[in-house]
């Protein structure tokens, strides 16, 4: 298994020491975001110890550059588990991303709203997150010098920032819903009978990353922010299905706000 030191000494040698303050990860659709941003770029498949990214809509590299300013790795993609990583895999990077100096993490994906007062479109900001995967990526002997064992959970989604978050999306007029992300492990889509279930144990909204990213940066005690881009009503919520074609589409359209009100977060840390 690669070490952690070994990706983060192959990064910064291919960066020249950049050291990031401010990771980025984007969701589906959500590539826009680097539309005018340059810097360096390294692909996953070059980075020892990266996983397998392949879905449509997802980069596969990462990009450093700086933002008003704040020097920024930025993950074009993910590793996701139902495309056979394994959760450790899958968060690798998160722990590359805190040695390389990242203190502040946005976690970005696309999801399903499990109710239609929240439609695609919209913004939401993860308030709390429901972790239905069944397992947990910090499973296996803990690494001290890392985290703890049994880390605290409460306040996973940092209170500072998504007060600033509702700040900034006011000053842009860019409206901002608040809820739960539930992560299940996809990549099926839901049944109805499971949406309704996932709606009474309180999910806002449904998604298939992001917890095993936000648990692993809780642990490594980073400042985390979350934003679920609103692609479809989850089954059963609208008489449409869902499809993935609709998921970037969306993505691609209504992104546009969520990378300009990321921009304006950067720009106040
Ligand atoms: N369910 C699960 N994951 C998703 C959805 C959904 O409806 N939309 C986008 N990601």
């Amino acid at each position: 298994m690669t070490s952690i030191k070994e990706t983060v000494d192959f990064i910064n040698l291919k960066t020249n020491n950049f050291k990031p303050e401010v990771g980025i990860i984007l969701g589906s659709g959500l590539g826009c975001f680097c539309d005018n941003l340059s810097g360096i770029t390294i692909k996953y498949c070059e980075i020892p110890g990266f996983g397998e990214s392949n879905v449509e809509g997802h980069k596969g590299e990462l990009l450093f550059c700086e933002i008003a300013g704040k020097k920024t790795v930025i993950m074009q993609g993910r590793f996701h588990y139902y495309e056979g990583n394994s959760l450790q895999t899958s968060t690798f990077p998160i722990k590359v991303f805190k040695k390389l100096g990242v203190e502040t993490l946005f976690i970005t994906n696309a999801a399903g709203s499990t109710k239609k007062d929240l439609a695609p479109g919209e913004i939401m900001l993860i308030a709390d997150h429901i972790n239905f995967m069944g397992s947990n990526p910090l499973i296996g002997k803990n690494d001290e010098s890392l985290g703890e064992r049994f880390p605290d959970m409460s306040d996973c989604y940092n209170i500072e920032l998504q007060k600033l978050a509702h700040n900034c999306a006011s000053e842009l007029n860019i409206p901002l819903k608040e809820g739960v992300y539930l992560a299940t492990t996809g990549p099926s889509y839901e049944t109805a009978a499971e949406v309704r279930a996932y709606r009474c144990l309180g999910a806002d909204v449904i998604g298939m990353s992001s917890v095993p990213e936000a648990i692993v940066a809780n642990y490594l005690k980073m400042n985390i922010i979350g934003f679920s881009l609103i692609t479809n009503f989850a089954t059963g919520v609208s008489n449409k299905k869902p499809a993935h074609s609709e998921v970037l589409e969306v993505g691609k359209t209504a992104g546009n706000n969520l990378c300009r009100l990321i921009k304006k977060i950067i720009e106040k840390i």
